[in-house]
């Protein structure tokens, strides 16, 4: 376990708080279910990458959403663990049942705002909407002191409107304000203008911070949250790999590396230990059975490989032609040897480890064994290679 806390203590303005979930929205898409035991061992391996919030998932959904919100926040991460909620009080109860025992917990209540949410699902006035959610935060407050209030659909909700139901949020006590764009309808410079429309007219203690929340159905989840982030917001809700409803969430890794990358440009830091992204997004890979494309930027396969002999020339005279960032910035082995027969244990071990798996010292020795006899049959062992053994020997016992 990493030293460092993720502690929502206020980190001043230049702090960008990554809010992963991974476990919730990313669960959520189709193909992408995880049982309790993966569940803990992504919870453990988004502790190590350092983010501040893991969204654990849905209490009220269901009993297993329930026990695996329980058990990550038994964990006792530095992480903060959030719960989802709808207005109802008995959404509220079971996160607050589920996170009873966590020491460092967050309410997350969900209501739409839109005007076509109102008409057609909820039936309810704006006011009616108001009313609901800030009696949430109310019932919310006996149980926790960090609540976050999401206006769902946010992207198409009249502006002036999204600022009154935010303001009687922040009046009701709480303390994150998340604006998702729910259908992933929305462009960069129009969500950077909403979010400086709400930095401008919110009547807001600097504790309290503005959330993003986009959706990637236009493919501009990403650059929405850079918008996002330019018109205020520091908090961005992601999700390893992108996975999420639909076309998925804003991608954590490109979200981060874009920040780091462009510290030029947006002068604003997160916590995350970027050389975690990598073996983190293996292990989300190897867990769903969801693959991310080969040109996926910062984790795919191809993400740094200079096919070209323009580039490839480039690249040995000086690395920065065609390279913005390193492999290793991001845990990317520098050393990407393909292991073979003659492989030894210690070769074996660090690979497991750049790819994510931290195993006993007995399941390597069982490990070690079926990959020498993988070893004889095929001449080169891959990293898929590697993540299917570790995943089918998984089914024998705990490791
Ligand atoms: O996309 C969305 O609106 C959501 C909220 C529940 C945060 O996932
Ligand atoms: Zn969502």
């Amino acid at each position: 376990m990493n030293t460092k806390t993720n502690e929502n203590a206020d980190k001043g303005n230049d702090y960008v708080y990554i809010f992963d979930t991974t476990l919730r929205d990313g669960e959520q898409s189709p193909g992408c279910s995880m049982n309790l035991k993966e569940k803990l061992q992504v919870a453990r391996a988004l502790d190590d990458l350092r983010v501040d919030v893991i969204e654990a998932g849905f209490p009220i959904a269901s009993d297993g959403d329930f026990e695996s919100v329980k058990a990550i926040g038994d964990l006792g991460l530095n992480a903060k663990i959030c719960g989802l909620s709808r207005t109802r009080r008995g959404d509220i109860e079971a996160v607050a049942r589920s996170l009873e025992s966590a020491p460092n917990k967050r309410l997350h209540i969900f209501i739409a705002t839109s005007p076509i949410h109102r008409e057609h699902k909820l039936r309810m006035s704006q006011q009616q909407i108001i009313d609901e959610m800030t009696a949430a935060v109310a019932f919310g407050k006996q149980w926790f002191d960090d609540i976050e209030v999401t206006a769902e659909d946010a992207g198409r909700t009249e502006m002036d409107y999204l600022t009154e139901y935010f303001q009687a949020a922040i009046e009701a006590g709480a303390n994150v304000l998340n604006v998702p764009d729910t259908v992933g309808y929305v462009t960069p410079s129009e969500l950077q203008a909403q979010f400086q429309h709400l930095t401008d007219h919110l009547d807001k203690p600097d504790s309290v911070v503005l959330s993003a929340h986009c959706h990637d159905d236009l493919g501009l989840s990403v650059a929405n949250s850079l918008g996002a982030i330019e018109g205020g917001a520091r908090q961005v809700e992601c999700t390893i790999n992108g996975i999420g409803e639909r076309a998925g969430n804003c991608s954590l890794e490109e979200v981060v590396m874009a920040l780091r990358t462009r510290q030029d440009r947006f002068a604003l830091r997160t916590g995350i230990d970027t050389t975690r992204l990598y073996p983190t997004s293996r292990l989300v890979t190897s867990v769903t059975g969801s693959r991310v494309q080969a040109n996926k930027a910062i984790v795919g396969r191809n993400a740094f490989a200079h096919e070209s002999g323009i580039h490839q020339d480039g690249v040995l005279k000086n690395v920065e032609t065609y390279e913005i960032m390193r492999p290793t910035d991001v845990g990317v082995p520098e050393n990407s040897l393909v292991l073979g027969k003659h492989s030894g244990r210690h070769a074996f071990r660090d690979r497991l480890e750049q790819l994510g798996f931290a195993v006993t010292k007995e399941k390597l020795e069982d490990l070690f064994v079926a990959f020498k006899a993988l070893a004889d049959r095929k001449k080169s062992v891959y990293d898929e290679d590697i993540e299917a053994l570790v995943l089918g020997n998984e089914q024998s016992g705990p490791w």
